[in-house]
């Protein structure tokens, strides 16, 4: 069957929705690749709701911070894992995070909890309860965008649509300083910090569609994403269709 096609004369070109009401999109990769634009972008034009997982591990980095945990306790960070309750907002339009009803949607963004996050995200209590807790968010939201470094491979290994953004090293790194007004060569040493402490738990899944957003507009990775979901939506994904 030409997808299509079939989606063009049930939906119309202009459709401003997609037709799956419960159509999950996975964008992961690495930081700085556009993704929270891009999946926030992606989510408005198709009428999705939108998660960034990121946020729920920067929230309780910050948590944790701000009652002196060393972030570095991984026996004292996993217990204390479940212990805040974490709130995100999945309207794409204001993402925002609440620890314990403070909203915390911009100090997650500091240095501090920056610098923090990846050995908050590495260790495996934390990762089991957040995952269990994305899971939900996602299964309630009734069609979402949720972008992180995982959602594909295990966060949601059935999402119909899965994208893999990448963009060159040096121009991740220029993206993140204009936003953070740093230097690009502190900014990509940090980068590389931040890849390499975040490999064990990033991945590309077998059947994501890599997108190179090196030499691509915002809305230009926006449209290719739009597109793929335009594509499957509606479309059984081949591992539900053997079951
Ligand atoms: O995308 P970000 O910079 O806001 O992510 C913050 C941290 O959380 C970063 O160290 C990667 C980690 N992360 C993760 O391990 N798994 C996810 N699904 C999302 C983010």
């Amino acid at each position: 069957m030409n997808v299509s096609a079939h989606l063009d004369s049930d939906t119309g070109e202009e459709a401003a929705t997609v037709s799956d009401p419960g159509l999950v999109v996975a964008v992961d990769g690495p930081s700085g690749a556009g993704k929270s634009s891009a999946s926030r972008g992606a989510a408005t034009e198709l009428g999705l709701r939108y998660l960034d997982t990121g946020s729920m591990y920067r929230a309780l980095t910050w948590w944790l911070l701000d009652r002196g945990v060393d972030p570095g306790d991984t026996g004292t960070v996993g217990a204390l894992a479940a212990e805040p309750r974490i709130e995100v907002g999945t309207d794409p339009q204001v993402p925002w995070v609440r620890v314990d009803g403070t909203d915390i949607t911009s100090v997650i963004r500091t240095r501090e909890v920056t610098d923090a996050v990846s050995a908050v995200a590495a260790v495996p209590r934390v990762r089991a309860h957040l995952i269990a807790q994305q899971r939900d968010i996602i299964a309630m939201a009734g069609g979402i965008v949720a972008e992180g470094r995982d959602i594909g491979t295990v966060v949601a290994p059935d999402a119909p649509v899965k994208v893999y953004l990448t963009a060159a090293g040096a121009e991740r790194a220029s993206r993140r300083a204009a936003e953070t007004s740093g230097s690009p060569a502190a900014t990509r040493i940090d980068q590389d910090r931040r890849d390499r402490l975040d490999s064990a738990q990033s991945g590309k899944a077998d059947d994501a569609v890599e997108i190179d957003s090196t030499s691509l507009s915002l809305d230009q990775v926006i449209a290719v994403i739009v597109r793929l979901a335009r594509e499957y939506s509606g479309v059984p994904h081949p591992r539900h269709q053997s079951r």
